[in-house]
């Protein structure tokens, strides 16, 4: 006979519980910066996305406040139906020009983006070769595709090149997808060479700049600006809950592609618009990026900071050439313990373990707004 669903439900909790593997949602309580308050333990936070501290900025809560008192709080439809307002336009035209493309298209969030770009792009007799270590959204996006899916060795490319000469002229289109700044290891991919590889094989190349926007580029725009690549063949992708301070995802690249979208995309058709609060505190994040390189450059200074405080001592981080450090762990079991340690000297860092990635580690993210002293007293109390 089978379980219950009940039954097996608890079985697989007990398992996911038996490994260290469990997870819960922290709770929070008060404007979340680089302080954070949870559970009422107040503490300096290595855990936020929102690198150049915008979401607490005041200009992105006033353009919200004023978005509802305008449009309301829901976008009450899809938007091809009662969902579009100007602002969704507004904000698209400023994602294009920061992305240096014809248009852009905004989702309700970057794993939609992700999902619905991918498998409307994509089909049966199509090929998508993905980096191991992709964002779950990316991966899952080639799953809805149904497209032949393979995926190549971490950042290395001789891999990929096999992997193409193997397999690609048994395929009518072929995608490259890869995440510009790792999510879970911080290290960038190697845009130049992917963008040679894309060519010599006839293949599309989609970049997820999650984590490469606001930190890389001369202005911020991420990793393809950091390089200063530019394709017909690269399809830009994104969110705006991290650097730019707000919710949602991008699509950004050439008229008929998003045109092509915007008539085939399900994740893009078939849910509502994003919220007017959400569009207008984005539109508002996208301009301060622009014109505020001095975030940018603090988030840097704290970076090249926690690497050489790093350095000085024996703990050996990830190479990585963005906000995310990691340090290695040896299993769940060490994650869960260091991170309670260092939370009790007030550091909220948390342990990412396995299923989200291979092998267990610490991983703190940097803000623009961290001071000095927050990094030092963290070493310290690392090294303790
Ligand atoms: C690389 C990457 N892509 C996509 C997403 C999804 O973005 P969103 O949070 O807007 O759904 C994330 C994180 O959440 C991410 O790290």
């Amino acid at each position: 006979m089978t379980d219950s669903l009940g039954q097996h439900l608890q079985k697989s909790l007990h398992t996911i519980k038996k490994a260290n593997w469990y997870r819960q949602e922290q709770k929070i309580t008060d404007l979340s910066g680089c302080t954070i308050t949870i559970d009422g333990q107040r503490m300096i936070n290595f855990a936020s996305n929102d690198y150049l501290g915008l979401a607490t900025d005041i200009r992105l809560k006033q353009a919200a406040m004023d978005a509802v008192e305008r449009y309301g709080t829901g976008s009450t439809g899809s938007r091809l139906l009662s969902g579009h307002r100007t602002l969704h336009g507004e904000l698209e035209r400023a994602i294009a020009s920061f992305k240096q493309t014809e248009e852009a298209l905004v989702f309700s969030s970057g794993y939609l983006a992700n999902l619905g770009t991918i498998s409307a792009l994509m089909g049966k007799k199509d090929l998508i070769l993905e980096d191991e270590y992709n964002h779950s959204s990316l991966k899952n996006g080639a799953k809805l595709s149904q497209a032949h899916r393979i995926e190549y060795e971490h950042l290395n490319c001789q891999n990929l090149i096999e992997k193409l000469i193997q397999v690609r002229s048994q395929y009518r289109h072929c995608l490259i997808v890869t995440d510009s700044v790792f999510s879970m290891d911080g290290d960038v991919s190697p845009l130049p060479q992917l963008l040679d590889i894309a060519q010599k094989f006839d293949c599309w190349l989609m970049v997820d700049e999650a984590h490469g926007t606001g930190v890389l580029g001369k202005n911020g725009a991420g990793c393809l600006e950091h390089f200063e690549i530019k394709s017909e063949r690269i399809i830009q992708i994104g969110t705006l809950s991290k650097a730019v301070g707000s919710l949602g995802g991008y699509v950004a690249g050439n008229k008929v592609l998003i045109e092509f979208l915007r008539n085939r995309c399900a994740t893009w058709i078939y849910t509502t618009a994003l919220s007017p609060a959400d569009t207008a505190a984005a539109l508002a994040g996208i301009n301060i990026i622009r014109s505020e390189a001095h975030r940018r450059h603090n988030l840097w200074t704290n970076i090249n900071l926690l690497k050489e405080l790093f350095n000085q001592t024996n703990l050996k981080i990830f190479p990585s050439d963005s906000a995310i450090l990691c340090l290695p762990l040896e299993d769940a079991s060490q994650g869960l313990l260091i991170s309670a340690k260092v939370r009790s000297h007030g550091f909220y860092v948390p342990a990412i373990r396995p299923p989200t990635v291979p092998t267990s580690r610490l991983r703190f993210s940097l803000m623009a707004t961290h001071e000095i002293n927050h990094l030092q007293e963290l070493i310290k109390a690392l090294i303790q």
